[in-house]
C-alpha cells in the first residue's frame, strides 16, 4: 500500500477526480486528499472526506492545518503526489516556485514523484506558457497523464480534457508499483559527455547533459535492477538507489566500464564519449599568435571493444545497448553501426534539430535490433527510457536460456 497525496485543483474535471479517489483507493492505496480554494466551488469536500476517510485539506491556514506543519508532515510521508486535474494556474506555479497555497508548498517540499493529469481549454493547453511550465516540471521528473481530445466543458472540441480516472490509476500504479521486471539483474549504464584536457585548466567536452543515460539509469533501478551508473561530468542529481561511478575524460570511462562489466546482464552506452583527446600539454598553453593547433588522438571506443570482446566468448551473456547520434540517414548509418560495433540494440538518434537529443528534455529515437525497428516519436526522456527497457527484457530471456549466445550484430 502507497500513500497518495491527491491534489484537486478548480476544474471541471474535479468531478472525476472522486472516482480517481475512490480507484486508487479500490487498488489498495492510502489517499489524503488536498484541494485549492477553487476546487472546493466546484466538489465539497465532504465528498471525497467520505471515501479517503482522512479529514480534506482545504487551506494552509485552516485551524490544526499547522500544528506539526502539516504540508512538511505530509510531504515526506507521501509515495506519489497526484494532482488531476491540474489547471494550467497549478501548472505555472509548479513551474514558478510559487508557495501560495497547500498544494504548492506540499509540491515543493516533497521529494516523492510527481504526476499530472493536466486539464484545460484547448487554447490554454496549447500556448507556449503552458507547454513550457510542462517542459520545466517535466525536466524536473514530473510525469504527466496527456489529456484526451474531445467535447470539452467551454463547448470547444479538442485537445484538454482530463484523461479518464482508470488511465490515471494506472499511471499512479506504474509510478508506486512498477512491476520488479529486472529483480535479480544487473544493469551497467554510462551517461554524460566525457572532457578531455588540453592543458592543466582547459578542456574539450560535449553538449551531452546525462538525461538520457541518467533516466535508463533510474528506470532499471525502479524495475528492481541493481544498476551502476558510469558518469561524466554532469549537472544533475544521481538517481535513487544507484550506484554511482564518477569519471571525467574517456580513457577513465573506459577503465570505470571495462572493469565492470562482468557480471553485467545489460550494458546501456549512453554517454557522449569523446571520439578525439588533445594531448595534454604539461603546462598552460600560452596565448600566443592567431591560431592554435590542437593534436588529438583516438580514444578507446568503449562500445565497439565490448561487442569484440564477447563476441570472441568473453561475457558471452551480457547484451549490449549502444546509442547512435547522427545528423542523416540515421536508421541506416545506425544499423551499420550495430553490425560494425556488434552489439544487440542501437538507439538511434537524430540529433539534426534542436529539439531532441543532446541538451534537451526530450528525445525522438528508433530501436534497432536484429529483429527489426521501432520508432518513438518525440516524448520525455524517461518515456524513451522506458521504452528502451521494455524492449530489452524481450530480448533478455535469449540471454538467460542456455542454448545459445546474445545474438550479436555481426550477423
Ligand atoms: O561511433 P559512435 O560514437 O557514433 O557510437 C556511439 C556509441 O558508442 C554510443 O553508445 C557511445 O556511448 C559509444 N562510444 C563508446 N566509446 C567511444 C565513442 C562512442 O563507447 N569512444
Amino acid at each position: 500500500m502507497s500513500k497518495i497525496a491527491l491534489g484537486v485543483t478548480g476544474g471541471i474535471g474535479a468531478y472525476k477526480a472522486v472516482e480517481g479517489a475512490r480507484g486508487l483507493q479500490k487498488a489498495g492505496h492510502d489517499v489524503v486528499v488536498v484541494m485549492t480554494r477553487a476546487a472546493t466551488e466546484f466538489v465539497g469536500p465532504l465528498t471525497f472526506e467520505a471515501i479517503t476517510r482522512h479529514r480534506v485539506i482545504t487551506g494552509q491556514f485552516e485551524p490544526g492545518a499547522n500544528a506539526d506543519i502539516e504540508h512538511i508532515a505530509l510531504a515526506s510521508s507521501i509515495d506519489l503526489l497526484l494532482v488531476a486535474p491540474a489547471t494550467a494556474n497549478i501548472i505555472g506555479k509548479f513551474a514558478g516556485g510559487i508557495a501560495d497555497d497547500f498544494l504548492c508548498s506540499l509540491y515543493l517540499a516533497t521529494r516523492a514523484p510527481v504526476l499530472l493529469a493536466p486539464a484545460m481549454n484547448s487554447n490554454m493547453w496549447a500556448h507556449d506558457a503552458v507547454q513550457g511550465n510542462l517542459r520545466t516540471l517535466r525536466a524536473r521528473g514530473a510525469a504527466i497523464v496527456e489529456p484526451g481530445e474531445g467535447f470539452l466543458a467551454c463547448g470547444w472540441v479538442g485537445p484538454g480534457r482530463l484523461a479518464e480516472p482508470p488511465e490515471i490509476v494506472a499511471a499512479a500504479e506504474a509510478i508506486v508499483r512498477p512491476a520488479q521486471t529486472l529483480s535479480g539483474r544487473h544493469v551497467l549504464v554510462s551517461g554524460g559527455p566525457t572532457y578531455e584536457d588540453i592543458d592543466p585548466v582547459r578542456f574539450v567536452g560535449n553538449r551531452s547533459s546525462g538525461r538520457m543515460g541518467y533516466a535508463v539509469a533510474a528506470e532499471a533501478a525502479r524495475r528492481g535492477a541493481s544498476v551502476t551508473l558510469v558518469s561524466g561530468p554532469t549537472q544533475i542529481p544521481a538517481p535513487e538507489g544507484v550506484d554511482l561511478v564518477r569519471v571525467r575524460s574517456a580513457r577513465e570511462m573506459h577503465e570505470a566500464v571495462v572493469s565492470r562489466v562482468a557480471g553485467a546482464d545489460v550494458v546501456v552506452m549512453a554517454a557522449a564519449v569523446a571520439d578525439y583527446a588533445p594531448i595534454r600539454a604539461a603546462g598552460k598553453i600560452a596565448k600566443d599568435g592567431d591560431e592554435l593547433v590542437l593534436r588529438m588522438t583516438r580514444t578507446p571506443d568503449i562500445l565497439a571493444e565490448l561487442g569484440s570482446r564477447r563476441a570472441a566468448g568473453e561475457w558471452p551473456r551480457t547484451l549490449l545497448v549502444g546509442f547512435a547520434a547522427e545528423t542523416s540517414d540515421v536508421v541506416a548509418r545506425a544499423g551499420d553501426k550495430r553490425r560494425r560495433k556488434q552489439v544487440d540494440l542501437i538507439v538511434a538518434n537524430d540529433v539534426s534539430g534542436d529539439d531532441r537529443g543532446f541538451d534537451t528534455e526530450e528525445n525522438a529515437v528508433t530501436l534497432i535490433a536484429a529483429d527489426g525497428e521501432d520508432e518513438l516519436t518525440l516524448r520525455p526522456k524517461a518515456d524513451v527510457a522506458r521504452a528502451i527497457l521494455d524492449r530489452v527484457e524481450r530480448m533478455l530471456p535469449r540471454l538467460a536460456g542456455t542454448a545459445q549466445p546474445a545474438a550479436a550484430g555481426g550477423e
